[in-house]
């Protein structure tokens, strides 16, 4: 027997128990004729004392870092209590100990604070694993995991797997290609997504599935993006927008009880896609804080049925673009009494190649209801009090303006907009807030081929009442600089995501159901009838053979953890993750494979970069 007890077990009640313990040693600190080692599990850490009569034994078989540890003794209470772990109040008075296996000394601190940088706590990530850190969040997924499964189970879902060796399931990402030994200069994809298995599911009647799935994405990898990810990935038949907005929304709802004790009793709310662009300058709204962006003067050519706040005329003055340009603004609360310092570094923020801008106008609404402006030459107070009320800007608030070419300055407004929310204390780690964003547009613009892109995916359905839009007119854009009066740029999905504190944590949409309807779909994408068939003519097919209405949705199950987990990283939620140029740093993959490989594989290594 290795162990009666774990590290984390023995409390008071245990006292002048004869246990034994094993596990990792953390620290060993000797004093005088007396040792104590601090003896480390899963679970957590105990206190192990050796005595006098022990030290001769210590002496011949020294312990270090890591060591792994058997321990036999009594459980004594601490005269030295410490109240801050839950194994404070004991120790284990050892009378025999035998060391299980050596340990080198590990390259860095198996703390909470640890030495270890990013790169080497990934090389030896295995070692990581053992902080207690890294090791709540693995705990966390987990119960996320259980919760997901425990709702899904008891709504009538049933886990089916699909498979990973597949043909492309386009996502909008590369595929991950795997070459077929037993079918010479063919590949299989690994799936983006089991989007087609679920949706043939449905046709095969399984009208609750769900699966925690992995999915492969081939993309330019950031913080919450890992080419390798899990969604929690759901269907249903027999269903509208709403069941499906109220099925996941108690998931979620579920999983916040379950996993962090919170009641998110209330409804999560809604927001159209639209109102999310033109509010908050994003799809994926941190609704946490206000501080709405206001559209002073914008493109009217993107935006023909919305009144611009304030004349362009006002705006035809050098500092805001010389009229035509975007102006955007956002007032700050409680921000006017910046210093030239404060505004100078704000400033020199907008600038850096992130975020892209020439420059940052600044109002600040003084208590006395005047103001002060880094315009001032060209504005008078009276112009000023225009703005200011245009921004819904009060006494004490700052006003800050962006101008430029409409897609930049939304986006840099937006991006300043979550950094003043951040600075200012508005995007707490501990507080949630759920948001649906709807009715996207169905298709993207596509510059470069000038054509229509899926935005969601090509299997996702629009709007009940502009089918027939899309039905009635052809895709062709003749006119490439004025693509959005083509009527196709008017068409809404039926698709929606699931915005978590200003992440998008899912994502999905009422399918496409009929034969036709989907052949019109990917002739409006640019696919002709045999390359429809090529790529998609098993799902044609199956919907000659009665497919019911359906829908889903998917989670990112990593993001969902990791903003549970108030980390904007998903790495430090997953067990082996890659880095940021997609490599497993541990395994050193991917890597160069045999000449065996490639002969079995009938495949002749010819890169067109070779030192790439
Ligand atoms: P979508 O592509 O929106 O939808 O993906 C669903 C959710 O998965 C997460 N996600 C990622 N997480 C980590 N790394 C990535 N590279 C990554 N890419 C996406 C996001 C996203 O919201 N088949 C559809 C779903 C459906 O229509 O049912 C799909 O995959 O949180």
């Amino acid at each position: 027997m290795y162990r009666s007890h774990t590290c984390g077990e023995l409390r008071m009640a245990d006292v002048n128990k004869e246990v034994t313990l094993s596990g990792w040693v953390q620290t060993v600190r000797k004093f005088g004729a007396i040792t104590f080692i601090d003896l480390r599990d899963r679970y957590g850490i105990t206190q192990l004392l050796f005595g006098e009569s022990l030290q001769n034994e210590l002496d011949a078989n020294p312990l270090g870092r890591e060591f792994v540890l058997q321990a036999k003794g009594n459980v004594n209470e601490r005269s030295n209590k410490n109240l801050n772990i839950a194994t404070g109040e004991i120790e284990i008075v050892v009378s025999e100990f035998k060391i299980l296996n050596k340990s080198a000394v590990p390259p860095f601190k198996i703390e909470d604070d640890t030495d270890g940088g990013d790169d080497l706590r990934m090389k030896y990530r295995y070692l990581d694993l053992r902080r207690n850190a890294v090791k709540k969040n693995l705990e966390l997924r987990y119960a996320v995991g259980r919760s997901t499964r425990n709702y899904l189970h008891e709504n009538n879902f049933m886990d089916i797997e699909t498979p990973f060796l597949i043909k492309s399931t386009p996502e909008g990402a590369r595929d991950f290609v795997v070459p077929s030994r037993m079918n010479p200069g063919q590949f299989y994809a690994l799936p983006q997504s089991p989007q087609t298995f679920k949706q043939l599911l449905m046709v095969s009647g399984y009208d609750r599935y769900y699966q925690i799935v992995k999915c492969f994405r081939d993309e330019d990898l950031r913080a919450d993006r890992q080419p390798e990810f899990t969604q929690i990935d759901c269907e249903m038949s027999f269903v509208e927008q709403e069941d499906i907005l109220n099925m996941f929304e108690g998931l979620v709802k579920r999983i916040f009880k379950d996993v962090k004790n919170i009641d998110y009793t209330e409804k999560v709310e809604r927001m159209s896609w639209e109102e999310a662009m033109w509010q908050f300058g994003n799809d994926k709204p941190d609704i946490r804080f206000g501080m709405k962006i206001n559209n002073l003067v914008f493109d009217k050519s993107l935006f023909p049925n919305k009144q611009a706040v304030l004349d362009e005329e006002m705006f035809a003055i050098p500092p805001l673009g010389g009229g035509g340009a975007t102006v955007l603004a956002i007032a700050v609360p409680g921000c006017s009494e910046y210093t030239r310092k404060q505004t100078d570094e704000i400033t020199e923020w907008v600038k850096r190649p992130q975020i892209g801008m020439k420059g940052l106008v600044f109002i600040k609404c003084n208590a006395d209801g005047t103001f002060k402006s880094s315009v001032d030459k060209f504005y008078n107070e009276e112009k000023l009090k225009v703005i200011a009320d245009a921004t819904n800007a009060g006494a004490g608030d700052l006003i800050l303006i962006l101008a430029g070419a409409e897609e930049r300055t939304r986006k840099a407004i937006s991006e300043l907009r979550l950094e003043m929310g951040k600075r200012l204390g508005f995007r707490k780690d501990n507080e949630f807030k759920l948001l649906w964003v709807m009715d996207f547009p169905l298709f993207e613009y596509a510059e470069e081929d000038n054509r229509w892109v899926a935005r969601h995916h090509p299997f996702t359905s629009p709007k009940p009442d502009h089918i027939e839009v899309m039905i009635n007119n052809n895709p062709v854009i003749e006119n490439a600089a004025e693509y959005l009066k083509h009527p196709y740029a008017a068409i809404k999905a039926n698709a929606y995501d699931m915005v978590l504190n200003g992440n998008e944590i899912g994502g999905g949409s009422i399918r496409i159901f009929q034969r036709e309807l989907q052949e019109k779909m990917f002739a409006a994408l640019g696919m002709d009838e045999a390359e429809q068939q090529h790529k998609f003519g098993f799902l044609l097919g199956a919907f000659e053979y009665g497919a019911p209405p359906h829908g889903g949705l998917a989670f990112g199950f990593d993001r969902l953890c990791s903003i549970l987990g108030g980390s904007e990283s998903i790495r430090d939620f997953i067990a082996f993750p890659k880095n940021n140029s997609g490599r497993d740093v541990m395994l050193d993959a991917p890597s160069t494979i045999d000449a065996k490989q490639f002969d079995e594989l009938q495949i002749k290594l010819d890169l067109k970069t070779p030192n790439a």
